[in-house]
């Protein structure tokens, strides 16, 4: 069968390659994939970042945003049957306290595997197999955006932790701003305004971009960092930025929110940063900021069923909040056979490879 692989470490490597069909045990599923999405972590891959192959292979299957049919089920399983539409977590589990409790996603240790990223091979490609447990069952009227669950599952623990984080206190926040408006940046600034916030979402492209609109169509105000420095932008929300979700991938901007951040507010970390940018920055004002304001940052990454169960209910509930807009959000649409690194240039909002279409 197809597969899109990489060698590790060697830059510019993706490409089209022939590999064995999975195997599968009596306890797993066979998955039939209709579709992959393609992200900035697989261009960092791709760009010889990082990423490893599983032991005994000199080449990583790539892809961990999925969507797919099941195919068939082990005799040991009882959760899918043939035809019911599936999205797969990505995380597998190590020996650790936190692994062994079902939350990978915040494994103690370095010995976790990713699918498509790190020692486990991913999902881009004709067929895979897995443990039921790993599998979240998407309802079929969500098909067509299913395939957005992977990366929002994120966004759904980076909300559900922030909110849990700031039971510390009697907090009611009001205004929220998310740095950087590709796919995690949209699906956050959703999220927080489905919670009713007023929600500012910035990026450096002028207003007109699909993103900008998207954004608008959801009741978002969309600012361009070329109309307005970001120091500026709390001044538009009254002064008070109650939550920060950064997305955009650049580790000034993000080092930047925590001087933009109100007091008792929280800071939501998202962006794999592999750049090395320098910065002068006055680290006692600072930390006198986040010590006197009680303000909070907290690092986010990856996710665990619990968060993609969520993410299942908040996409049924931003389908009848922002009709269409999840939908939109898919701009461009490349079947497997066609597939070049030329992808992982930025283009539009989500790039898709499809790969057995409904
Ligand atoms: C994936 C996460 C993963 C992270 C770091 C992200 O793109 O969505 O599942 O943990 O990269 O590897």
């Amino acid at each position: 069968m197809k597969a899109v692989a990489i060698t590790p470490h060697v830059p510019n490597s993706a490409r089209l390659v022939e590999v064995p069909e999975p195997e599968m045990t009596n306890d797993q599923v066979l998955v039939r994939m209709v579709r992959a999405g393609i992200c900035g972590t697989d261009a960092e891959i791709n760009s010889g970042a990082f990423g490893d192959a599983p032991p005994g292979f000199d080449y990583l299957i790539l892809g961990h945003e999925n969507f797919g049919q099941v195919e068939r089920v082990g005799s040991r399983t009882s959760r899918f049957k043939k035809g019911d539409y599936v999205v797969t977590t990505v995380r597998r589990p190590c020996g650790c306290m936190n692994c062994g409790a079902g939350e990978s996603d915040m494994c103690l240790r370095d010995q976790f595997t990713e699918r498509g990223i790190r020692r486990e091979h991913g999902y881009l490609t004709e067929y895979y197999s897995d443990s039921e447990d790993y599998m979240i069952e998407i309802p079929p009227h969500l098909r067509e955006v299913g395939i957005l669950l992977e990366p929002y599952s994120i966004v759904s623990k980076a909300m559900w932790q922030g909110w849990k984080i700031q039971e510390r206190m009697v907090w009611k926040p009001r205004t929220a701003l998310v740095t950087g408006a590709g796919t995690i940046g949209l699906l956050a600034a959703f999220a927080l305004r489905a919670r009713g916030l007023e929600v500012i979402i910035c990026a450096r492209s002028k207003e007109g971009t699909l993103n900008s609109m998207l954004a608008r169509d959801a009741g978002i105000t969309y600012v361009s960092l070329q109309d307005t420095p970001l120091d500026q932008i709390p001044k538009l929300l009254g002064d008070r930025v109650d939550v920060i979700f950064e997305a955009s991938g650049h580790g000034p901007t993000a080092l930047k929110t925590l001087e933009l951040i109100t007091t008792n507010g929280i800071v939501l970390l998202n962006s794999v940063t592999s750049a090395a940018h320098q910065v002068t920055v006055n680290p006692d004002a600072i930390n006198m900021r986040m010590v006197l304001g009680n303000m909070l940052a907290v690092g986010v990454v990856n996710a665990n069923r619990k968060y993609f169960e969520m993410g299942v209910r908040d996409f049924e509930d931003f389908q009848t909040r922002f009709p269409g807009v999840l939908e939109r959000m898919l701009t461009r649409r490349v079947a497997l056979q066609d597939f070049s690194s030329r992808l992982f240039e930025r283009s539009g909002v989500k790039t898709t490879i499809e790969i057995h279409p409904d």
